[in-house]
């Protein structure tokens, strides 16, 4: 019995490249880590944003209000499903405003808790350090908004209108190229971003991992809320992540593209067109 279970666990030894293996093995956590202090975690957290701040560019308000939803949790939760074509229609502003506030949105803030001053969001993050940000392009299909990339401060529920300007044939270039055509296709595309400062400074390398666990669950709020908005979405991972980075001016060691969820009204309830 145990012979078959090393069997199961064996490496494989014929891998080109191993280094997620070794990645694996550093981020694990150690009896004998050394962990912060809550002093030192609260002092390093009064040096980082909690959100970028693009104080150059004048926030631009969201709505306050969110689109109904009026459909039960499991029939959100059964029929979601990635479509596989696309027709992109119009999406409002409240619609968009939804879908943000959802993923990544502030849900109550934290003035007393003397450990954790961090407004609370609508995803989980480890130790509540939300170290990511989230941007989107809108190729013309969000009503009311101009073309270009745009990101969300979520303390603002606000934008910031950070590059105008049309960027359809750049993101088609970033995608690989089985799926080059999405980006004509889609209504909105978002780009999950992370800080990774924001989480390593605290949690070392398992701080990586929490990052990528947390686009998980924002990626999970935007899947659920298109489905329940009828719309389809699709999660994209297949894309040349420096080109992103360049396209969203970031520095890419710091500070870059971890996932991206492509949106599309015209799919109804996310089925197949
Ligand atoms: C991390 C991740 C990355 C993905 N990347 C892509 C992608 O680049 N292109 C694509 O067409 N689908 C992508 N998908 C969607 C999967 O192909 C899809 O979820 C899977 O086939 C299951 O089908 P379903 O979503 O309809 O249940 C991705 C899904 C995940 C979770």
């Amino acid at each position: 019995m145990l012979d078959t279970l090393w069997k199961n666990t064996e490496l494989d030894t014929d891998s080109a490249d191993m280094s997620w293996e070794q990645f694996h093995e550093s981020s694990k956590t150690g009896r004998y880590d050394v962990a912060l202090t809550s002093e030192q975690v609260l002092a390093e957290m009064e040096n980082l944003y909690e959100s970028l701040p693009y104080n150059n560019f004048p926030p631009i308000p969201l709505p306050n209000t969110l689109s109904p939803i009026d459909r039960k949790f499991s029939d959100i939760v059964l029929s979601r499903v990635t479509p596989r074509e696309f027709k992109p229609e119009h999406i409002s502003l409240e619609q968009l405003r939804t879908i943000l506030h959802l993923a990544y949105g502030e849900t109550r803030d934290n003035k007393n808790n003397p450990y954790v001053r961090r407004p609370f969001r609508s995803a989980p993050s480890g130790g509540g350090l939300y170290p990511l940000e989230l941007y989107f392009y809108n190729g013309g299909h969000v009503k009311g908004l101009e073309e270009g990339i745009y990101h969300f401060s979520p303390s603002l529920n606000a934008l910031h209108f950070i590059k105008p300007g049309n960027y359809t044939k750049q993101i088609s270039k970033a995608f690989v190229e089985f799926q080059s055509h999405l980006a004509e296709n889609l209504s909105l595309l978002i780009f999950i971003t992370a800080i990774f400062q924001r989480s390593v400074f605290k949690y070392r390398n398992k701080g990586y991992r929490f990052c990528l666990f947390e686009a998980g669950h924002v990626a999970q709020n935007i899947n659920l809320t298109a489905t329940a908005l009828g719309m389809g979405v699709i999660n994209l991972g297949g894309f040349y992540d420096r080109k992103i980075d360049n396209l969203l001016e970031l520095d890419g060691l710091h500070h870059s593209i971890l996932y991206m969820n492509g949106l599309c009204a015209g799919s109804k309830n996310g089925e197949q067109l």
